[in-house]
């Protein structure tokens, strides 16, 4: 699909966005495996976590979807089934990482396999803590999807993580609730914390000192009512569009605010953006807010590090803001872009040059200059979907009409993207 971005004069109004992607793959998961029925609210109306359920059916887990309401009726740890097909986890990385850890478990064997960029993708990470675990998994040459998972009784470990990865995290996590006894992850930097926060709200016993998670196995979960914070991740789209499009004022309603995922805030106020938060609650364990974004001029700077890490979905869309702010932008330390849903490094830079937007790539990074006018010119999303977002923010600001090629990728995990954006730019 192709989609028509017209320039805009300035975003204006209130909007709420769909459900955290992170948080709803755990609820999901937790709640299958939970004694009891969970009812998930503002569920994520993207395709990867709908894939998540999609293979949780399979599993013989009963769920009732009504809009972004979810109902699970839990089976217990025990309580999973053999799927009479191979588990489909599409475009995420999120659902076969994480589910593995499950399906390592069990007393049954079975497949799970992507689309072609998911099968492109190493899982050689999770490969090797579950390995430890006794678990045996094969894949296509030694690392890519599909896996093919004979399950097995699983062993406690202790694993020291080799890279920040909230999602390797979380399979290990979750392959240790299966196992007897004490499961322990080290973390190189804290990634995202859904999964201890989410672990705790189904009743497992699991401790956090500082990097350092300790949970004790074959616990007891419990099935739960749980609100779903809205995408700080597909926010950030938004924050992005308004501080750049000029005598912009939007207000972006009860967003997870989680301090492991909002670095991202933080970041932008270090550089002079114009956002105030209100309304702060709590929902099982996950801070929510509203924000109030305006246009303003900002500073860049440079992104390294651990602060690279914490914004690791939000880099394309702050390239763009960087080819418009000020003094530019300079990522370094974030490989890991290069094996996302596409090589990120590569296609933001590929798209910055359409716009007429000077950019230099760099093997862990990239380099933007500020002060830079973006051209009318049609944009690929390479069917990646943070850059299809991202590169309609940057058309926002255009001297004329963008197309963006194969668009349709933002349904992965923001189906809502265009018509929310069309209803806010003016
Ligand atoms: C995620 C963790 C991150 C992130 C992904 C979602 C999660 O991946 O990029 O979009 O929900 O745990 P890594 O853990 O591989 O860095």
């Amino acid at each position: 699909m192709e989609q028509i971005i017209t320039p805009a004069r300035r975003l204006f109004g209130a909007v709420r966005l769909p459900g955290d992607k992170s948080i709803s793959h755990r609820y999901a998961m937790l709640s299958s495996i939970a004694e009891g029925d969970s009812k998930i609210t503002n569920y994520s109306t993207g395709a990867d976590c709908h894939s998540t359920l999609g293979c949780l059916r399979a599993l013989g887990v009963a769920m009732e979807i009504e809009g972004t309401e979810v109902t699970i009726h839990g089976r217990g740890l025990d309580g999973l089934q053999a799927p009479a097909t191979d588990l489909d986890a599409g475009n995420s990385g999120s659902t076969i990482r994480m589910l593995s850890g499950i399906l390592a478990a069990q007393r049954f064997s079975c497949r799970i396999f992507g689309d072609e960029s998911l099968s492109r993708r190493p899982m050689d990470r999770i490969m090797r803590p579950l390995a430890q675990m006794g678990a045996r998994i094969e894949a296509r040459d030694g690392r890519y999807p599909p896996l093919a998972i004979t399950g097995a009784p699983l062993r406690p470990i202790e694993y020291v993580l080799p890279m920040p990865s909230a999602q390797v995290k979380t399979c290990v996590l979750f392959g240790g609730l299966f196992a007897e006894g004490v499961t322990v992850v080290e973390e190189p930097i804290r990634s995202r914390d859904h999964s201890e926060i989410a672990l705790r709200e189904f009743g497992a016993e699991l401790t956090v000192h500082k990097r350092r998670i300790t949970l004790q196995g074959r616990p007891r979960l419990t099935g739960r009512n749980l609100v779903v914070p809205s995408d700080l991740s597909s926010a950030a789209f938004f924050l992005v569009a308004a501080l750049i499009v000029p005598d912009s004022s939007l207000q972006i309603n009860a967003v997870g605010l989680n301090p492991t995922r909002s670095t991202l805030l933080d970041f932008l106020l270090s550089i002079g953006a114009n956002i105030r938060v209100t309304n702060l609650e709590q929902h099982n364990g996950e801070p929510i807010g509203d924000l109030l974004v305006r246009s303003a001029p900002v500073r860049g700077g440079e992104v390294s590090g651990e602060i690279t890490a914490a914004l690791i979905d939000e880099l394309p869309v702050l390239a763009v803001l960087g080819a418009a702010s000020e003094q530019g932008l300079v990522i370094r330390d974030a490989a890991e872009l290069r094996i996302k849903e596409t090589d990120r490094i590569r296609t933001v830079v590929d798209n910055l040059r359409r716009l007429g937007v000077a950019a230099e790539e760099l093997p862990d990074g990239m380099k933007i200059p500020g002060g830079q006018q973006f051209r009318a010119a049609r944009l690929d999303s390479y069917g990646d979907h943070r850059i299809a977002m991202a590169f309609s923010v940057a058309a926002l600001r255009a001297d004329g009409e963008c197309v963006i090629e194969n668009a349709e990728a933002a349904s992965v995990s923001f189906p809502e993207f265009f018509d929310i954006l069309c209803h806010v730019a003016e």
